[in-house]
């Protein structure tokens, strides 16, 4: 008997001895620190910026981090980001965090979700909500200040001279559209020599800007610039204006958003005349977000990340390759 518990005890002993030393081992006794959960609902993967903030998020969100992401591509609806938080709720997530399509219709999801006890972070667009307090705290660009800032370079290149406008928007609703679009406006409220000859929604992906700079070519319409909300629009444009076998520019500049690589690598071409930064690396910001939250930490309410903007002159290949997107 005596040599039956010893041998027992020394049994014992090694599971111990060998878990203490290999973390799946512990995991299996239950001594695993837990992941922290985190349900994001996506947008989609309508353009480069979109697939860049994915993959942000998807490397802090890791498992090396001690995170298990739950992702969901919306593919640009609202009602599927709607169904998403739901879902998210359902599973009990720790965290949301939601890229909204359009600033409004979020009352009554997130209301849900405050219901649930699940902090809510927002990122990238904002949302227009009756009640602040349904969110934890937003973090994302300021997308008035980015059409401000094309307004600047086109007042600065073009002075007093006649301008006549195409303007590409990105999907109505979303706060990158509106901002984009409210500095345009602003800029042709000012400018009586200013025209805007076309304007028209692309949805922020190549196929409709091209279709749509095809269509304003196919009708004749005179311009010298288009002003594009997003770069992949204009890569869209780009290709309208190069079938057509006219030279973008040339005679016909083009004003981005995002500075994506590609459009960079645009600008050092000639064919982009100037992209405003639309900064997409916000996965180790949300990350430091819940970090904080973590801590019983309060993160401020709103934050604007810093963006910049590139002409010609500014740009070298290795600024570009020394950026993340
Ligand atoms: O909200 C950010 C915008 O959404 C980017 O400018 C655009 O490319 C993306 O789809």
């Amino acid at each position: 008997m005596k040599k039956y518990c010893l041998a027992l005890f020394l049994a014992a002993l090694c599971v111990f001895l060998s878990a203490c030393g290999n973390p799946d081992a512990a995991a299996n006794h239950g001594e695993e620190k837990k992941m922290i959960v985190v349900g994001f609902s996506q947008v989609g993967a309508e353009s480069d910026w979109r697939k860049a903030n994915t993959l942000s998020m998807q490397a802090a969100f890791s498992p090396e981090n001690g995170y298990r992401l739950i992702l969901d591509d919306a593919q640009q609806k609202q009602e599927r980001q709607i169904t998403a938080i739901r879902n998210f709720i359902n599973q009990g997530v720790d965290y949301i965090v939601l890229a909204p399509t359009t600033e409004r219709g979020w009352d009554t999801v997130l209301l849900e979700a405050r219901a649930a006890g699940i902090p809510v972070i927002i990122v990238d667009r904002m949302i227009e909500i009756a009640d602040t307090n349904l969110f934890t705290c937003w973090i994302g660009s300021d997308f008035r200040k980015e059409g401000d800032e094309a307004v600047r370079w086109m007042e600065r290149q073009f002075e007093k001279a006649p301008l006549r406008i195409v303007h590409l928007q990105g999907n109505i609703g979303s706060s990158a559209q509106i901002g984009r679009t409210e500095g345009l406006d602003a800029g042709l409220a000012v400018h009586p020599e200013w025209q805007l000859v076309f304007r028209a929604s692309g949805d922020f992906t190549q196929a409709k800007g091209q279709e749509l700079v095809e269509a304003v070519l196919n009708e004749g319409m005179a311009f010298d610039l288009i002003y594009s909300e997003n770069d992949n629009m204009a890569y869209g444009a780009i290709d309208a204006l190069k079938k057509a076998g006219l030279q973008p520019g040339g005679d016909m500049k083009i004003v981005s958003f995002d500075a994506s690589s590609t459009a960079l690598h645009m600008i050092l071409s000639g064919e982009i005349s100037y992209d405003v930064e639309c900064n997409p690396l916000h996965g180790p910001r949300v990350r430091a977000i819940i970090e904080q939250l973590e801590r019983g930490e309060t993160p401020p309410k709103f934050t604007y990340v810093e963006e910049t903007a590139f002409d010609r002159e500014k740009l070298t290949e290795a600024l570009i390759n020394s950026r993340g997107y």
